[in-house]
Parts: structure tokens; C-alpha cells; sequence
């Protein structure tokens, strides 16, 4: 008997990481310090002293890591160039070595069934440029990320098609550089970070827009975990007015890429601290896009609410529900489908990915009597998630692929290496990997096509 699939044939299977979460070797072939470097050193930032000098030690090890992902059937592999192996001072003298130090990881991914997915910035800005010029806080930081760009598309023709600019806007702008918590660790005041959050913005069309001058095939996406909203039930008036509030939640980052516009409520809310801005800035911005990356963990369950003047209205949670353990977000399986799906309406996006999701736990470890690691409730989640995801792409909504976040364990920035996510475990003693139960519950879904 043939089973139905739920998931087409072609659809990319993948997993993601980042470069500082993973790679290790900080200074070595000519690599530039990056501000993970200098800030990891800050007494008491970094959850048990942690730091990347070696992390899951990827730079070395990335051949056996894709024979792993060909064993689990990936076809699909996510991850970070790191901005200072290239650019040893983010600008000027590009380092030979860590350009072709990536070339043989995407030709292995190549040779292996795996398509490449690369995230030219995911939080790791050279040190240099942090130092000379303010980093995000300067324009030209974004023209330099331009310059980055370009020298990325041209010499990686023929190996990479598919290039996300920047990883989720909001960490990078507000997490690093108003919180404090994330490298470079700055408290700066809301109009400053406003105006990281623009040059952000502006480093992700001017990259756009160099990948796809120096190579007419790459196709460009962002990697943005927005907010998403799931209408509290499926009624007419209560799905449009989670697009609305899907609209507005997101004016800061989603919708100003994909409308070209800040909206009139994101400027009105941030009155005096609304970035500075050009029209040509915002041309620049919504260069068209080829997918949209859906960083998509957690969802908001939202009702028609005409009494109110934005016409809906975000329920809280409370104690009873779910944590993801990743942020405050709370575990929401059906925001696969929703999130999917009324971005796709909304926006109408050609393709989507699903560029991170999945569960933190501190505790996958090997069992005792067998040395198998049983992170069952990450299967659980998954099976959970995917049944949500399946029904998107049944739906019509145009899912192409689903990037498992993560490959294997790695340093979770400043929360350490407790927290982990991976399909495989690390041991961080003697770098040995052991593929989870997960990982053998993903072989299966990738061999039938189909939540198992
Ligand atoms: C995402 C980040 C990724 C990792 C996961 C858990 O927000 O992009 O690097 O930290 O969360």
C-alpha cells in the first residue's frame, strides 16, 4: 500500500547552526577577533565562564559533522560564514584562508546531498569594526557588510544559491546593543538602538543587493523570527485580525522589508526615538526577496477585539503553559500552521522556509546502561510541530524546507553550554558526537515524507 506523503519529494530537509556557536578556533588561518572575543572575557557575562575558543569545534571537525547529516538523510545545511575569517578587520584585506576554509565546506556539503543555506551575519561582527567606527551605531557599517556581501557572492558561485543577510534583527539590535546581553554588551538609549535596528535593516538590502549583482542565481531571504500570531479560533474576524496584528507587531523589521515603508503606529509609538531615515533607505530595504526564513519558535494567540482602537487583542500566558525554554517564548505547535500560513497571506512570499525551530533541554545526556541519548521530548515537540507544519504545506502555503535549530549541541551565547538543541549530542570533554533519538526519528520522517 502507498502511504501518503505529507511532505513533498523535493522538500529540503535541514538543520542549522552559527559560526561562533560552533566552530571554535577564534584566531586561527588569519581569523580577525569578532566582539564575542573581547566580551566573553567580561567577569560574569558569560552563564559558567563559557567561551568559543573551541565550542563544538566545527572548523575542525565539519567533515565528520556532514557525514552525520548524510546519514540522517539532511538535504539541507544552515550556517554562518564568520564576518572576521574573511574580513580579518570587517573591511579592506580579505584573509584567503577563510574563504577557502568555507569553499571546502560547502564543496563537502556539495559532494554529501547538501545544499548550503548561508547566514552572512549571525551575530558575530568583526571586533575591529566595533572598535573603529561604533559598529551597528555607524552607517557605514552597512556599507562595509555591502562590500562583505559581494566578495561572498562572487566567490561563492556555483556553491551557494541560497543567503540569508542577517540573522534576526531583533537580537542583534536590541539583545547586543540596548540589553546588554549579547556581544558587544552595550545599554545604549532606545533612539540609539533604533537607529542599530535601521542600519541593520540597511546591511540587509545593500547585502541583498551585492549577493544577487555579483551572482544573478543566488536567491536572498531574510532569517527573521518574528512575532507570529495564531488566531485564538479559526473564524473569519478572528484570522484577520491576527493579520493585522501580524502586520503591526512586525513593523520594526518584517514589514518595513517587505512593504518598504515603516508603518505610521511604529513611528507614532517611537515618536522622538523613531530612526532616522531616507526614502532611498527604504528603496534600499525592500530590495524583493526570493524566500522568506521564518526563525519561527513560539506564536501569540490573538482575538477580534473591536472594542479596542488597533481592533485585536494578544492574550498573556500564564503559569500553566509551556515554555520553550528559549526566551519567555511558550511552545505553541500550532504556530507551524498559522505562522506559515497568514504570513504567506499576508505578504505572499514565493517560497518559505522555516529556517530555526526547536526545543532547548539541559537534559539530554547519554543513558547510563546504553550510551543512547533519549531526548524524547524533543520528539515529542517535533512530531507536534511537523503535524502543524504538514498541514501548512497541504494547505497550499509554499513551504519548502524545515531547518531543524539545531545540527548539534553548541554554545548558547551567554546562557553557556547547558542549554542544548541539537539532533546530536556533544560531549565537550572528548568532542565525541552521538546522534540522539531524535536524529533517529528525523531518518525516518526524511525516508517516508512524513511525520511518523
Ligand atoms: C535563535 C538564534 C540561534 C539560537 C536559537 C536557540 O534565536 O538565532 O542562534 O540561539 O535561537
Amino acid at each position: 500500500m502507498n502511504i501518503p506523503r505529507e511532505f513533498p519529494e523535493d522538500f529540503i530537509w535541514g538543520s542549522a547552526t552559527a559560526s561562533y556557536q560552533v566552530e571554535g578556533a577564534p584566531f586561527e588561518d588569519g581569523k580577525g577577533a569578532s566582539v564575542w572575543n573581547e566580551f566573553e572575557k567580561r567577569p560574569g557575562v558569560m552563564r559558567d565562564d563559557a567561551n568559543g575558543n573551541v565550542a563544538s569545534d566545527h572548523y575542525h571537525r565539519y567533515k565528520e559533522d556532514i557525514a552525520i547529516m548524510k546519514d540522517i538523510g539532511l538535504t539541507g545545511y544552515r550556517f554562518s560564514f564568520a564576518w572576521s575569517r574573511i574580513f580579518p578587520e570587517g573591511r579592506g584585506k580579505v584573509n584567503q584562508k577563510g574563504v577557502d576554509h568555507y569553499k571546502r565546506v560547502c564543496e563537502t556539503l556539495l559532494e554529501n546531498g547538501v545544499e548550503p543555506f548561508v547566514t552572512l551575519y549571525h551575530w558575530d561582527l568583526p571586533l575591529a569594526l566595533q572598535k573603529d567606527i561604533g559598529g551597528w551605531e555607524s552607517r557605514d557599517c552597512a556599507k562595509y557588510f555591502g562590500e562583505y556581501a559581494e566578495l561572498v557572492g562572487r566567490e561563492f558561485k556555483g556553491l551557494v544559491r541560497n543567503f540569508s543577510p542577517v540573522n534576526e534583527f531583533l537580537a542583534a539590535a536590541n539583545v547586543a546593543y540596548g540589553m546588554g546581553l549579547i556581544a558587544p554588551g552595550l545599554k545604549l538609549s532606545t533612539k540609539r538602538v533604533n537607529q542599530v535596528r535601521h542600519h541593520l535593516l540597511l546591511a540587509h538590502g545593500l547585502g541583498a543587493q551585492a549577493l544577487k549583482s555579483a551572482n544573478p542565481e543566488a536567491k536572498v531571504g531574510m532569517a527573521e523570527n518574528s512575532n507570529f500570531m495564531v488566531p485564538v479560533i479559526d473564524t473569519p474576524e478572528h484570522v484577520e485580525a491576527a493579520k493585522k496584528a501580524l502586520r503591526e507587531q512586525n513593523a520594526h523589521f518584517v514589514t518595513a522589508m517587505l512593504e518598504g515603508k515603516y508603518l505610521d503606529c511604529y513611528l507614532e509609538k517611537e515618536g522622538e526615538n523613531a530612526p532616522v531615515f531616507t526614502d532611498e533607505d527604504m528603496k534600499i530595504i525592500s530590495t524583493p526577496l526570493d524566500f522568506a526564513g521564518l526563525n519561527l519558535y513560539h506564536g501569540k494567540r490573538v482575538r477580534y477585539a473591536p472594542e479596542k482602537e488597533c481592533g485585536y487583542h494578544i492574550f498573556e500566558e500564564n503559569e500553566y503553559t509551556q515554555r520553550t525554554g528559549i526566551n519567555d517564548f511558550y511552545f505553541e505547535p500550532s504556530s507551524l500552521y498559522w505562522g506559515t500560513r497568514l504570513f504567506y497571506e499576508v505578504w505572499k512570499p514565493k517560497e518559505i522556509y522555516i529556517t530555526e525551530n526547536g526545543t532547548r533541554q539541559e537534559s539530554d545526556r547519554p543513558d547510563p546502561d546504553d550510551g543512547e541519548v533519549y531526548d524524547d521530548i524533543r520528539v515529542r515537540n517535533l512530531r507536534l510541530n511537523l503535524t502543524q507544519l504538514a498541514r501548512a504545506v497541504n494547505h497550499g502555503v509554499p513551504v519548502k524546507g524545515y531547518f531543524h535549530w539545531s545540527f548539534m549541541d553548541n554554545l548558547e551565547w551567554h546562557h553557556g553550554f547547558r542549554p542544548r538543541f541539537g539532533y546530536v549530542y556533544i560531549n565537550y570533554t572528548t568532542q565525541q558526537r552521538i546522534p540522539k533519538l531524535s536524529a533517529k526519528w528525523m531518518k525516518e520522517v526524511i525516508k517516508n515524507g512524513r511525520v511518523m
